[in-house]
């Protein structure tokens, strides 16, 4: 039996999944880098943390996100491999092993190139599109939950706080998952009637901060920031980072306030990108 208290590097999971480092962190659980014993393989595992194993509503979302994954099938998507649990009751995700560094890391050393920001929107406009024509939403996109590999293109993780359209009410138990800096203003506010759109203003906010290294909205008292943030009050992209006019004019219009001013779906954004960029 596994010891829920004790999981950690060394730890086997259902007599197979070795947890040999600790990747992260997260608030709902803990990323490890583990070797699958059956397979012979590097895999990611992550871990329901201990403290919320008798949670309902956390395992709830914890398989919401396994079953979300396990729906999806795309080169810039993780790849579900298991969604296991352990005698023991612990619940874990198994999904490939994406070495790399995260988006975030990777911008940490300067805002990314255009001919890197073809490649990112590329990458997340068609796997978010693969992700919204299965009716889910995901609803976190920020740069921590993109991992680009040195040898591939870049993975989009995290489907903990996704959403599956007509199943789930945004605000029905008064709960907003996500992270606020990225978070489009009708999210905020709880409004009821979410759709793709949320997805087109993060995938805007994490473009603002990749051709700049900068966050658009950024306080450290979470009022203030929702403020800002439902007020579209931040410096224009054209003032932090050095893109044209036509660049400038998709990132803003991704981040629009009102989800109408936005790209419909993904595939617009895409395109609109390309036209920009040959402008
Ligand atoms: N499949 C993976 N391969 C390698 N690293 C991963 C993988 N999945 C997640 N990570 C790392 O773990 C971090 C947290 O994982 P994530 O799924 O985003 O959990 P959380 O819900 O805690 O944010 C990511 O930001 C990334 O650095
Ligand atoms: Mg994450």
């Amino acid at each position: 039996m596994t010891d829920l208290e004790a999981i950690g590097v060394g730890t086997i999971l259902a007599g197979r999944y070795e947890l040999v480092a600790e990747v992260a962190r997260g608030a709902m659980g803990d990323v490890f880098e583990a070797f699958d014993r059956v397979e012979g393989a590097k895999a990611a595992v992550k871990v329901l943390r201990a403290e919320y194993l008798a949670d309902e509503s956390m395992r709830r979302r914890f398989r919401r996100e396994g079953a979300v994954l396990k729906a999806l099938d795309h080169p810039a998507i993780v790849r579900l491999l298991e969604l296991g649990v352990d005698d023991a009751g612990v619940v874990f995700l198994v999904t490939e092993y994406v070495e790399g560094e995260t988006l975030a890391e990777r911008l940490l050393k300067g805002p990314l190139g255009l001919g890197e920001a073809d490649v990112l929107v590329d990458a997340l406009c068609d796997g978010l599109g693969a992700v919204h024509h299965h009716g889910v939403l995901h609803g976190d996109l920020k740069p921590a939950n993109v991992i680009w590999p040195a040898d591939g293109g870049p993975r989009l993780v995290d489907f903990g706080a996704s959403k599956i359209l007509g199943l789930d009410r945004l605000t029905a138990t008064g709960e907003v998952s996500g992270t606020p800096a990225y978070m489009a203003p009708e999210v905020l506010t709880g409004k009821a009637d979410v759709d793709q759109r949320i997805d087109v203003y993060g995938l805007g906010v994490v473009l603002y901060e990749a051709l700049s290294a900068k966050q658009p909205f950024h306080d450290k008292h979470i009022g203030r920031l929702m403020m800002k943030i439902d007020a579209g009050d931040c410096l224009p992209i054209k003032a932090v980072a050095d893109v044209t006019a036509a660049i400038a004019r998709v990132v803003e219009r991704a981040m629009c306030r009102h989800k109408d001013d936005r790209y419909a779906e993904m595939a617009d954004l895409k395109t609109a990108w390309q036209q920009a960029r040959h402008a």
